[in-house]
């Protein structure tokens, strides 16, 4: 439960408390009334007036029980109320003396008892009340005497025995008697209150002697009886009947008295609603009278009227008491009605208010809350923007560290290659071999071609952390591939006596991988296993067909191995085994590893005795993307097929002087390495006419020099090669010349690059002095089929929309200046290229380079096809066509075109028009 809900529960719990406090005020002083009996008029008038005085208090909580005339039973509803703790007992005792003890035992308990109308015995009870039955007795004697003229001879008949009201009566009534000696009491009938008790001992005695002038009865009731009895015998008018109570009802005293049956009756009044006064005084412990006596009345013929009417009189406002006491009933129900509803009301409205102060609560401390979680949370964005901030400058820092690095790998990469390169040629050297020498040459060979890979691993490593490798496997035989490999190490092994061996049973076994990166897996493999094999150790590669359409290669040596708990570790990056104390740069297996998940292959480590690596790789090409295989062709783009020359001398960039012999092409080499552009430079110098530039002035030597091809670096001094490309390939003026990019950068980006800037070719470094050969004859090949298409389509050049090229628009720019100045004779090269931008020469060079002729000749070839269409339409004569074109003379037009066509104007136009 939360703390919330809890909190409702504990306001809803008070507010029922509070409301139900309420109730428990009403009623609080209970009251147990003990009747003896409720069967007559008497017993029922004092019940309903203790009610209606009762109902007066609502405080009075008023409990009756009837005895119903019996003793046991009254001794036991006593015990209840004392056992329900009631605040005070009222008892009307049926027999005094069998009551006695409980009231006492109530008064132990701490019970007051109010006895009433009859006693107990003995005076132990808290008060009486009720009228005094002795002066009751002496008033009807008194009365008899009074009254009395005939015989004077009375019979009184008295209660029931033991109940203290009859015992009294009879004692009062006889002291008054015995006082007249004129009456005289002849016979004591045992009554029991009630009617039935009376006929028979009053008729017997009335049948023995009938002159009896009274008869005292202790009740109305008896007293009734008795003028019946008499009225039996005939002697209901001679005898005068006093009978006591003298209630006003039907039947009652009152009545009696009036129907002249009763000659009088003593009042004896209840007592009800004093009886409950007094009770509730008790209760709060007022003083008040031990014995408290009601007073009494004779009412016969003459009072009995009077009596009467004030009865009726407070019977009526007794009435009109009890219908309002209904009315303020109901009006009490709905009271309590309408309270419930009110308390309701106020429940709700309690439980309304405490959720408004409550949701008020709750929206302060939400938002509370709120500013202070938006506090936090702006701390923590600010935080994560500083660390972000952070990680993006060590991540830049990084990032140019490793091109740094990067950069400068592939700058080693030149000068390594050259060093192998003319290294390699040491070793073809005739003077070399066979000398002492020829050991410590192949020493440096080997720790080049070690650095090498080094350095290639550096850059592999960048490239597969820059996900920039792309797979090019083709088909190979994997057995073959594998001893193609080996033949590099069998030298070391035949040296160091290790048994180096290759067994497999799956010779014909074909896979589609990508040699030059399964090469270097290969290589790394083969060099650990070699560096970590003692001599006289061996060294096993497996070739096996497994399942799963797969084939395992392994590779298994007898050397140190590697601890079994760094082996999950082998191929990490940068990881070195703890038992390996020989140099590693720790990226070899990690490439290896990376390399062989390049094809979908699986590369694992079990070392026991020795280590034994193996790959495991997928047949067929299923499990390669369409872009990843290609057509295998030999690669040549190896090291050791770069072709060696001496070098011995620094280049000077502004050496310029150049012995140009005019059959040779230019070629114009853009680079900043010196050994380079000299190694270069000798082995093409044979061929081309070299121009050189260490990239500042390339443009301008360019522009200069409009040479017929260019070899250009990326990385050079100021400028980079794509930009410089790109400026050659956009000015008219170079825009013809092909373009080579010789450069160490081999990433996708930078040939696509290269392209984009409009390069012919892309070539990386190392590279193959005999595939750069090669792709320059090519290219000056395609030039040359160009050239034979603008020399025989002079005419007929598209604009430049239909082939999207710069040289085919520039050809239909320069022919329309051509065309237009026909007929000026003056119009000359020069004037053609300052109208197309270009200097004479620049000029001369483009023509010549595009359509292979000079610029006089093109221009007169020009003019002679026209001449010929103009011979065709036979509108002018052949010396008019000669001024017409400009020819100065129509001689010189005659030699021109029969130089040109082979036969004269005149012969030309006789032939065509037939
Ligand atoms: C009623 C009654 C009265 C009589 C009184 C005496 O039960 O019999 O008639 O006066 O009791 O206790």
């Amino acid at each position: 439960m939360n703390h919330s809900v809890r909190y409702y529960w504990f306001l809803l719990i008070a507010i029922l408390c509070l409301s139900s406090c309420g109730h428990h005020n009403k009623n609080h002083i209970k009251i147990g009334f003990s009747q003896a009996m409720s069967t007559d008029d008497w017993r029922k008038q004092m019940n309903s007036s203790m009610k209606i005085e009762a109902s007066l208090r609502p405080e009075v909580n008023l409990t009756i029980s009837d005895a119903e005339n019996n003793v046991e039973k009254q001794i036991g509803d006593i015990e209840k109320f004392i056992s329900q703790k009631v605040d005070v007992i009222i008892v009307s005792p049926i027999e005094s003396k069998p009551l006695t003890a409980v009231v006492e035992k109530s008064l132990k308990a701490g019970i007051p008892v109010l006895v009433v109308d009859r006693k107990i015995e003995g005076e132990n009870y808290t008060a009486y009340i009720g009228a005094d039955n002795i002066e009751i007795g002496r008033i009807a004697a008194r009365y008899i005497a009074s009254h009395s003229k005939g015989s004077g001879k009375i019979i009184d008949i008295s209660g029931a025995i033991g109940s203290s009201p009859a015992y009294e009566r009879s004692l009062g009534f006889n002291q008054i008697i015995k006082e007249n000696k004129n009456l005289k009491l002849v016979n004591t009938i045992q009554g029991d209150w009630e009617k039935e008790s009376v006929k028979k001992p009053l008729k017997n005695y009335l049948l023995q002697d009938s002159d009896i002038e009274y008869v005292f009865a202790q009740n109305d009731r008896m007293a009734l009886s008795a003028w019946e009895t008499a009225k039996t015998l005939g002697l209901e008018k001679k005898i005068k009947f006093i009978g006591v109570d003298g209630l006003n009802t039907v039947n009652g005293g009152i009545e009696l008295v009036k129907s002249n049956v009763l000659e009088g009756t003593i009042l004896y009044p209840t007592g009800g609603n004093e009886a409950l006064k007094l009770a509730l005084k008790m209760y709060n412990k007022e003083t008040i009278a031990k014995n408290n006596i009601l007073n009494t009345i004779v009412i016969d013929q003459n009072n009995a009227e009077i009596i009467e009417n004030q009865m009726d009189r407070v019977d009526q406002q007794q009435q009109v008491i009890e219908k309002q006491q209904s009315a303020i009933n109901v009006q009490e129900v709905e009271y309590a009605s309408q309270n419930n509803l009110v308390r309701l009301l106020s429940l709700f409205l309690v439980i309304i208010l405490s959720l408004a102060v409550y949701s008020i609560y709750s929206t302060i401390f939400i938002s509370r809350k709120k500013k202070e979680l938006e506090r936090i949370n702006k701390t923590v964005v600010e935080q994560k923007n500083e660390i972000q901030d952070m990680a993006e400058i060590a991540r830049k820092s990084n990032e140019a560290k490793l091109n740094f690095f990067t950069g400068l790998s592939h700058e080693f990469k030149t000068p390594i290659t050259l060093i192998m390169s003319y290294v390699e040629s040491l070793i073809e050297n005739e003077k070399i071999k066979g000398t002492a020498l020829i050991d410590e040459v192949k020493l440096i060979h080997k720790n080049s071609n070690r650095l090498l890979r080094l350095i290639n691993q550096l850059l592999d490593f960048r490239k597969i952390e820059e996900q920039k490798f792309t797979l090019r496997a083709s088909k190979t035989n994997i057995y073959s591939f594998t001893n193609e490999v080996m033949t590099n190490f069998k030298g070391e092994a035949a040296r160091r006596n290790i048994d180096f061996k290759l067994i497999s049973d799956a010779k014909d076994t074909t896979l589609f991988i990508d040699r030059s990166l399964m090469d270097k897996v290969y290589f790394n493999l083969l060099s650990n296993a070699f560096k970590f094999t003692p001599d006289n150790g061996s060294i096993t590669i497996s070739i096996k067909e497994s399942a799963n359409n797969s084939v395992k290669i392994l590779f298994k040596d007898s050397g140190i191995g590697i601890p079994e708990a760094e082996l999950s570790n082998v191929f990490d990056p940068f990881f070195r085994a703890s038992n390996n104390n020989k140099n590693s740069s720790g990226i070899g297996l990690h490439l290896s590893k990376e390399f062989v998940l390049l094809h979908h292959g699986v590369i694992e480590l079990k070392s026991k005795q020795g280590s034994e690596f193996s790959i495991t790789l997928l047949k067929g090409s299923g499990h390669l993307k369409a872009s990843e295989i290609i057509e295998f062709t030999e690669n040549k783009n190896d090291i050791s097929s770069l072709l060696l020359d001496d070098l011995n001398s620094d280049t000077d960039f502004n050496d310029n002087k150049i012995i140009e012999d005019s059959e040779k092409h230019s070629l114009l080499i853009i680079e900043d390495n010196g050994d380079l552009v000299l190694f270069l430079k000798n082995k093409l110098t044979a061929e081309f006419n070299i121009y050189i530039s260490d990239g500042r002035d390339a443009i301008e030597k360019a522009l200069d020099i409009v040479p017929d091809i260019i070899i250009c670096d990326i990385n050079l001094i100021d400028k980079d090669g794509f930009e410089i490309s790109k400026t050659l390939k956009k000015d008219l003026r170079t825009s013809h010349i092909p373009i080579i990019i010789l450069s160490a950068q081999s990433t996708k980006e930078s040939v696509l690059k290269g392209l984009q800037s409009g390069v012919d070719q892309y070539i990386t470094k190392p590279f193959s002095l005999s595939i750069l050969k090669q792709s320059i004859t090519s290219l000056l090949f395609n030039r040359e089929k160009l050239r034979y298409y603008y020399t025989n389509n002079i005419y007929r050049v598209e604009p430049e929309s239909k082939f999207g090229n710069q040289e085919q628009a520039f050809i239909t720019k320069m022919n329309e200046i051509i065309k237009s100045n026909f007929e000026d004779p003056k119009f000359s090269v020069e004037d053609l290229a300052e109208k197309l931008n270009l200097s004479r020469v620049q000029l001369y060079r483009k023509v010549k380079a595009i359509i292979g002729i000079n610029i006089s000749d093109h221009i007169n070839n020009i003019k002679l096809e026209k001449a010929a269409e103009l011979l065709k339409a036979n509108q002018m004569n052949i010396s008019e066509i000669a001024y017409s074109l400009g020819f100065s003379t129509p001689n010189y037009f005659s030699t021109a075109f029969k130089n040109k066509f082979g036969v004269s104007p005149k012969e030309y136009k006789n032939d065509t028009l037939g």
